[in-house]
C-alpha cells in the first residue's frame, strides 16, 4: 500500500520536513511504499474558480503546471499525509492551493478522493496549530476520507530550521503513523478491531 506526503512548507530543510519523515519513515518501516513531495519545488498556482472542472467532469483542472503530477500521486495512493507550517493559524498557500484544486476536481468528477485515509500533521512556533490542524482535517472530511487516527494532536513546535523535534510532538506523530498503519489494514481487513 501506498502512502504519499505533501509537504507545503516553502522551507526545503525546515520542520514540516523533519516531522512529515518522522511519520514517512515510521510507515515504511512498517512496509508501506512511501513518498515525500517538496511542494515548494514545483510551485503551482490558486485555484482561479474556472469551472471547467466542473463542467468537465474529466479528473482534470485546466491550469497546466505541476498540479496534473500531484493529483495523479493522490489518485495511486492508498492514504494522503498533509503536512504545514502554520502560518497565521492556517494551512501555507502552497498547501491551500493544492488542497482547493484538487478537491474541486474530486469532487466534480465523482468524490475521486473518497475513502483515502487521510493524515495532517502541522508545525508551529507557538499557537495556532490546532486551527491549522482543524483546516486540513475539514477539507478531508468534505472530500469524503477517513482520517487517521492519533493519540494527541500531531503539531510540532520549532521554530529556527531543523529546530521541529520537540519530544512530546514526535511521539504524537508516531502515534499518527501507527494509527494509520492500523487503519490501512483495517480497511484491508488485516487488522484485529
Ligand atoms: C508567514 C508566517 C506566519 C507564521 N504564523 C505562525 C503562527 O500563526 N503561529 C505559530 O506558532 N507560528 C507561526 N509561524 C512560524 C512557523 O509556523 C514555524 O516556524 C514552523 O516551524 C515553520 O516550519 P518550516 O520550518 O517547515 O518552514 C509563521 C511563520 C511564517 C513565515
Amino acid at each position: 500500500m501506498k502512502v504519499v506526503g505533501f509537504n507545503g512548507s516553502p522551507r526545503m530543510l525546515g520542520n514540516t520536513g523533519l516531522a512529515l519523515d518522522v511519520v514517512l519513515e515510521r510507515l515504511a518501516d512498517e512496509g508501506f511504499e512511501t513518498e515525500h513531495v517538496y511542494l515548494c519545488q514545483t510551485p503551482m498556482d490558486a485555484c482561479d474558480s474556472c469551472g471547467a472542472c466542473n463542467r468537465n467532469m474529466d479528473g482534470n483542472c485546466i491550469i497546466v503546471d505541476a498540479f496534473s503530477e500531484h493529483y495523479a500521486r493522490m489518485l495511486q495512493a492508498d492514504a494522503i499525509v498533509f503536512a504545514s507550517p502554520c502560518y497565521f493559524g492556517g494551512v501555507t498557500a502552497q498547501l491551500k492551493g493544492l488542497m482547493d484544486r484538487a478537491g474541486n476536481v474530486a469532487r466534480s468528477s465523482g468524490d475521486q478522493l473518497s475513502r483515502k485515509v487521510g493524515l495532517g500533521l502541522v508545525t508551529e512556533r507557538r499557537e495556532g496549530g490546532l486551527a491549522t490542524l482543524h483546516q486540513i482535517h475539514d477539507f478531508m472530511m468534505a472530500s469524503g476520507m477517513v482520517v487517521a487516527p492519533s493519540d494527541g494532536w500531531p503539531i510540532i513546535r520549532g521554530h529556527i530550521l531543523g529546530e521541529g523535534k520537540d519530544s512530546e510532538g514526535v511521539e504524537y506523530l508516531e502515534s499518527l503513523a501507527d494509527g494509520a498503519a492500523w487503519l490501512l489494514r483495517a480497511l484491508d481487513g488485516q487488522a484485529q478491531f
